[in-house]
């Protein structure tokens, strides 16, 4: 495995890779839902190249940038025996040379929604970094995890309107076994919050058991599950983020703080 710090060496290490190219873009702190995302690029591809880095124009002037946890050394024994060919990681100087990039993806109305709602600017910010880690790694794939789902809709939606080249694969959520989707951000919670924090996906559990008799059944079944937690949002939407449909396939997404930490999660659901 080859570990490339500078925009050269990604060069050389890139130009080592014969075949297809599949990338999983990071911010570190990587955990099994990563691993999961790493062993599909594995799977579809012949080489993987792993990004890690903290991406400062994703996070809001409040955020958790500085706090955000950062584990190098722990991420590359991960990444070796994952099998990945190049971890890139480069310094904020290798990724914005001239200061913060002044031209920027727009992600749309949906960027304003849900998550966008709550933190402006945010997808902008991740958008135009995945755009340059695409750019600079030209991988054939990119692989997402659905635990961010507006992410990964919003990335679909620009390769889709920007005719980027490069195919979008995804990888469904990877869980403790109370249901707490992992994110590196559970880290910050205490052993109490981390119980409460578990009642996102007994939210989500019980909208989905609760498909099948209306959208109102579900959100009041979610609802009534949510405990502990203050939620800033609870929908239901259509797969694409659009609005939710009578009947058939949706997507229940929800986001909450648990002391300073904010979670999200999100399920199918059929209505
Ligand atoms: O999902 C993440 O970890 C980040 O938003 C990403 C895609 C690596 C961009 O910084």
């Amino acid at each position: 495995m080859q570990v490339a710090r500078t925009r050269p060496e990604l060069a050389s290490a890139r130009s080592g890779l014969s075949g297809a190219v599949g990338l999983v873009p990071t911010m570190g702190a990587l955990h099994a839902g990563h691993e999961a995302l790493i062993g599909e690029a594995v799977r579809r591809c012949s080489a993987v190249v792993v990004s890690i880095f903290v991406n400062p124009l994703q996070f809001g002037p409040d955020e958790d940038l500085d706090r955000y946890p950062r584990t190098l050394d722990d991420d590359l024994a991960r990444c070796e025996s994952a099998a990945v060919d190049v971890v890139w990681v480069p310094e904020v100087e290798d990724v914005y040379p001239d200061g913060p990039a002044r031209v920027r993806i727009d992600p749309g109305p949906l960027g304003r929604e849900l998550e966008g709602a709550s933190r402006p600017g945010h997808f902008s910010g991740s958008l135009t970094v995945v755009a340059k880690l695409l750019n600079q790694v030209g991988p054939h794939t990119a692989v997402f995890g659905e635990k961010d789902y507006q992410q990964l809709v919003l990335v679909r939606r620009m390769v889709r309107d920007l005719d980027l080249p490069v195919d979008v694969a995804s990888v469904s959520t990877v869980r403790e076994p109370g249901g707490l989707a992992l994110s590196s951000r559970n880290r910050y919670l205490t052993e109490d919050e981390r119980e409460r924090a578990s009642s996102l996906w007994r939210a989500l559990s019980a909208g989905r058991a609760a498909a099948g008799t209306g959208q109102a059944a579900v959100l009041t079944a979610a609802q009534a599950a949510l405990a502990g937690v203050e939620v800033e949002y609870l929908e239901l939407r259509a797969p694409d983020l659009g609005a939710a449909p009578p009947s058939g396939p949706a997507r229940l997404l929800v986001a909450a703080r648990i002391g300073v930490t904010r979670l999200i999660d999100n399920v199918a659901v059929d209505l």
